[in-house]
Parts: C-alpha cells; structure tokens; sequence
C-alpha cells in the first residue's frame, strides 16, 4: 500500500484560528537539585491534537496495520469488518466513510488500515490544502480504482472544492466548466471509483449535502483504561521499553481516553526511568515520573483545574455560560469548548444544560473543593428529564 500524503497547506490556505498562548501556571516547581529531573511544566503534553511535524513522524510506526492489531473501537471494527469483506466480495470499492470524534483517537489509522485491508493507495490531506479547485482537481484525477482518498478536517473545506467533491462522490464524475457566462459549457471528467474517508472533530460542522454523500458515518469514543493499558504495553515493546501491567495502567487512567496522549505520556515517563536507571517502569515510577509533569491522576491539567475551580467558586457550580468562563479563566472560548470540555464531560465532572455549564460534585471531591452546592447538578438531573 502506498501512502501520499500531501497535508501541509496551499500557500494561499486558509489558517486555522490563532489559539491564544497559553498562560504559564502560576508557580512553576523548579527541580529541587540540579542534578535531578527538573520538574517541568509542558501545557502540550495532554493536548490530543499535535501539530508537531516529529510527533506526527514518530506515531507512523507505532501505528497498528490492521484492524486486528487495532486495540478498541470495537463497534466501529465490528462495522468497517463487515463493509471491508462485503465490498471484497462484490469487487467494489468501499463506500464512503465519515469518522468523527475528538483528536488523537485514531481516525487516520483507521484510513490507513482501511486501505491496506483492501490492498489499495491511500491519499492523505487536510482541508487547509484544498482551497483552491486545482488543488482537489489535481488529487482526484490522478487517483487508481479502488484508493482512499482521506481528508482530514473536512468541515473546513471552501464551498467551492465541496461542490467538486458532490459529483465525484456520487456518480464518480468531475464537472469542470468551460468558458465564462452564456458560453459556458459544463465538460465532464470520468473518475475511477474510489473511497473518500473524511475526518472532523465537528460532525455538526459540516453542510448536510456533503454530510449526506457518505455511506458511512461513523463516530470514534474515547477509551476505556483497559483499552489503553494495552496500548500503552503494545507501543512500549516496539520501542523495546519494559513496563509492568500496573505501569502501564498507571498511565493509562492520565491519558484522558486517548491513544495519542497515553503514547506522548509513555515516552516522557520511559525518559524519567532512562535518568533515574531505571530498567523497568512499574506504577510507581510512572506516577513520580507523570507528578513531574504535572499530570494529576486522573490526566487533568492545571487548565482544567481552573475552569473546573473557577466555576465552582467563582459561580457557585454554575450554569455558567461559555462566553463568562472564557473571561474568568483568560481561557480562549474555543479552547475550552473543543480542547477541555470532551474529557471533562466524559469523565462526569462537567455537566452541560441549556442554560450553560455546571460542574459536578465529583469534580468538587476531585479537587478538593469544600461547600458544594449541588444545584447545578439538581438542574442538569432536572434538565435531562
Ligand atoms: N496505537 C495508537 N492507537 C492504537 C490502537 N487503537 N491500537 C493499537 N495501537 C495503537
């Protein structure tokens, strides 16, 4: 199977929304001798997206090559089986697919595995790479029988390079036209069949005709412990790092249900075991290694603490409205709501009604937060009927 990627943007690509520089945490641990592992604040370390072209590099060969290495996931496994053996069967190329789901659980792999299942190419891009026709025309017209052509962050595709995408989709047909106004003439390209997987972290994002022409629409959960216990072993061997069950565990409850960060946290807690001489990580070096970096137990970071803080004190749990805690926090909106919020929902401490946010009780135990006022949750209990 050969993989061409081409994900960097066009020149003239659209960029993504600034994020806004994270503040530093107030008081910065500094290591208490030189000599040891100084400890380190990294803001990135549980950030599920990367755009870290060395991390991206590194992940390739720790990626799973079929659906049977692929740990988790086990519906959608249980459903891209079933399309990948129909479509064999037949002779045909797979139908298109929509995977969605928050960053770093997998959706590129799954792309990847798809094609190597079905003995064909894989075309990686993003939409930032397509804003312009010739950039989408150029990918479709050179592709094979059979590819999969995957495009990360589809909602971000221009209106424009969507509607080249509805004929070549449907009917495998490029529509190009000729000429301007009266004399316009519409000419039309056949294409070879092919799979168009798409990637969004924005399912709601994205126009309901495009939406409309997948077959597939598939979401991707974050893990469970368990699940990414095994990962964490899984990548440990092939970097040939050994590590007890209960190590690997250890990193797994951090790694806020993602492969991506429980991979990341792995190899920061393989460099504290290398320091100290260390040659096997068990639950006690991985949890010294991760309070180092600053990683709470249950994979919170301090950002994460101040919204969770700042709701409970400053508004009393809540409901409190997105826009309120972004300017209490300093926290950009878009952070929270795409970066923060996932995790903290999942895992119970923040709960969301229609009239905003309000934080749990869990939350507050977590934290250590006296004088719970457990209205917010009253509300929310009221809320979901
Ligand atoms: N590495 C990253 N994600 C993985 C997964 N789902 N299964 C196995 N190894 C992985």
């Amino acid at each position: 199977m050969a993989i061409i990627s081409s994900k960097q943007p066009a020149a003239n690509a659209e960029q993504p929304p600034k994020e806004k520089k994270k503040k530093s945490p107030k008081s910065v641990p500094q290591p208490a001798n030189p000599t040891q592992l100084a400890s380190v604040v990294e803001p990135e370390i549980l950030q599920a997206e990367t755009n870290n072209p060395e991390e991206k590099i590194q992940e390739e060969s720790l990626r799973p090559s079929s659906l049977q290495e692929y740990i988790g996931q086990k519906d959608l496994k249980g459903v891209l089986d079933i399309a990948i053996q129909a479509a064999k069967v037949r002779q045909e190329s797979l139908d298109h697919l929509l995977l969605y789901g928050p960053p770093g659980l997998g959706k590129t792999t799954l792309a990847l595995i798809l094609a190597t299942e079905m003995g064909v190419n894989c075309k990686i891009t993003a939409a930032p790479a397509l804003q312009g026709p010739r950039d989408i025309l150029g990918i479709l017209m050179r592709l094979q029988p059979g590819d999969i052509l995957f495009i990360d962050e589809i909602h971000r595709l221009p209106r424009i390079t969507e509607e080249i995408l509805y004929p070549a989709m449907e009917d495998f047909r490029l529509d190009i036209t000729q000429g301007k106004e009266a004399t316009a003439k519409i000419r039309s390209i056949p294409l070879p069949k092919f799979t168009l997987v798409g990637a969004t972290t924005k399912v709601g994002s994205l126009t309901s005709p495009l939406r409309d022409r997948f077959g597939l629409v598939q979401k991707l959960r974050f893990y469970e412990v368990d699940e990414l216990t095994l990962i964490v072993q899984r990548t440990a061997e092939i970097l040939h790092t050994a590590i007890t069950p209960e190590g690997a565990a250890e990193i797994a409850r951090r790694a806020r249900g993602t492969p991506r960060i429980a991979n990341r946290l792995l190899k920061r807690v393989r460099d504290y075991a290398q320091v100290k001489a260390c040659d096997l990580i068990d639950a006690e070096i991985a949890s010294t290694a991760m309070e180092i970096y600053n990683v709470d137990p249950l994979g919170l970071d301090w950002v994460d603490r101040l919204l969770l803080t700042t709701m409970a004190e400053q508004f009393n749990g809540g409901p409190v409205g997105l826009e309120a805690l972004a300017a209490s926090t300093g926290e950009d909106r878009q952070t929270i709501e795409s970066v923060y919020e996932p995790y903290l929902l999942q895992i119970g401490y923040l709960h969301r009604t229609p009239r905003g946010r309000v934080v749990t009780a869990a939350a507050r135990k977590h934290l250590g937060l006296k004088g719970a006022n457990d209205g917010g949750e009253q509300l929310s209990l009221l809320e979901k009927g």
